[in-house]
């Protein structure tokens, strides 16, 4: 496993550095938070484990950030700690931290921990296996597959600035903004089982393909439920079918397929409810043309309270600015044309 290693101190640097390449690891040593977010960034990096006192930023303040940075792989955050204050280590697991260690922990306790951490990222990579097949079954009526990368973009964009805004506290945190990022993009799973004949119609769908439409809500949970009594990572799989169940559900109770209202729609469908939505209007389908940015925000906020969640939309407001530089950057190729010659 490729190990980084965070330590300004640097007796503890080589003690722990010895020790985990005698175990057969990789080690990248960095002395200050900001170094290690650039290898962060540059390295295929599966395991942080920083010292408790950095000299240029405050430890869970450089947990949140590494957190934050999106990286394709799931890196798994172990925190070394000289004190068992119990603020000091729910501060630095709220972050989002996987695990503390005493900075005294011998040998064969580190060894038995990092062992732990590959269990996990060795879960990671299977869920990427799932989000990969989410994302072929999506380029059937996608050219490219972007719609379940830009939702899953969104969704996190959302859940963090309500956890900022401080919307159902207790319920969003560090890691719930990563989750919402990996689960939403099963959203859609289910239209892999989807006829061609109405997946890919041009034109309306009648009243019986829309309910053979519908129920690619139903077809994706059941086939998630199928699989997550495996063991699964922090309940990837859950949040994952709660989402394909529920996304198209509305505040108001008229969606589908339960016809769930309020706060019994599972948050996490809630919030991608607006990122697909937001998503289908400002791009272009076989049956329709792309909203603009502005557009599309003012028919979300009309929507409030009837289709949406209002702190979800809240929020949508408050981050709209990241939204559409998501939606700039990662449009399709045929969007991206058409912005590009808007902006000449
Ligand atoms: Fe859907
Ligand atoms: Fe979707």
């Amino acid at each position: 496993m490729h190990i980084l290693l965070v330590a300004s101190d640097r007796t503890h640097a080589i003690r722990f550095e010895q020790q985990l390449v005698r175990c057969g690891h990789v080690v990248t040593l960095a002395s200050r938070a900001f170094e290690a977010l650039d290898v962060l960034r540059a390295q295929q990096v599966q395991m942080l484990i920083t010292d408790p006192q950095l000299t240029d930023m405050d430890t869970p303040d450089f947990v949140r950030i590494a957190r934050k940075m999106g990286l394709a792989q799931y890196v798994y955050i172990m925190v070394l700690t000289t004190s068992h204050e119990q603020n000091t280590i729910n501060a630095l697991l709220a972050a989002g931290a996987d695990d503390c260690m005493r900075i005294t922990v011998d040998e064969v306790e580190l060894s038995l921990r990092v062992r732990n951490a590959e269990r996990v990222v060795s879960i990671d990579t299977r869920d990427e296996a799932i989000i990969a097949m989410a994302k072929l079954a999506e380029s059937r009526d996608s050219s490219t597959g972007r719609h379940v990368e830009r939702v899953r973009l969104y969704a996190r964009e959302l859940a963090q600035a309500m956890w900022e805004m401080g919307h159902y506290f207790g319920q969003i945190d560090a890691n719930f903004v990563e989750l919402i990022y990996r689960s939403a993009a099963l959203h859609d799973l289910g239209k892999v089982a989807i006829p061609d004949a109405i997946l890919l119609k041009p034109g309306k769908l009648t009243a019986p393909e829309r309910q053979v439409m519908e129920r690619h809500t139903t077809i994706g949970a059941d086939s998630l439920a199928s699989v997550s009594n495996t063991r699964t990572r922090c309940g990837f799989l859950t949040m994952g079918r709660e989402i394909a169940l529920s996304h198209h559900e509305r505040w108001n109770g008229t969606g589908y397929p339960q016809q769930r209202s309020g706060e019994d729609i599972p948050l996490a469908a809630r919030i991608v409810a607006v990122a697909d939505v937001y998503d289908a209007l400002t791009s272009i389908r076989p049956y329709k043309g792309a909203v603009a940015h502005q557009d599309a925000l003012k028919m979300i906020v009309d929507a409030s309270g009837e289709h949406f969640d209002p702190l979800v939309v809240e929020a949508l407001a408050a981050c709209e600015r990241t939204i559409d530089q998501i939606h700039v950057r990662e449009a399709d190729p045929v969007e991206s044309e058409r912005l590009l010659a808007d902006a000449a």
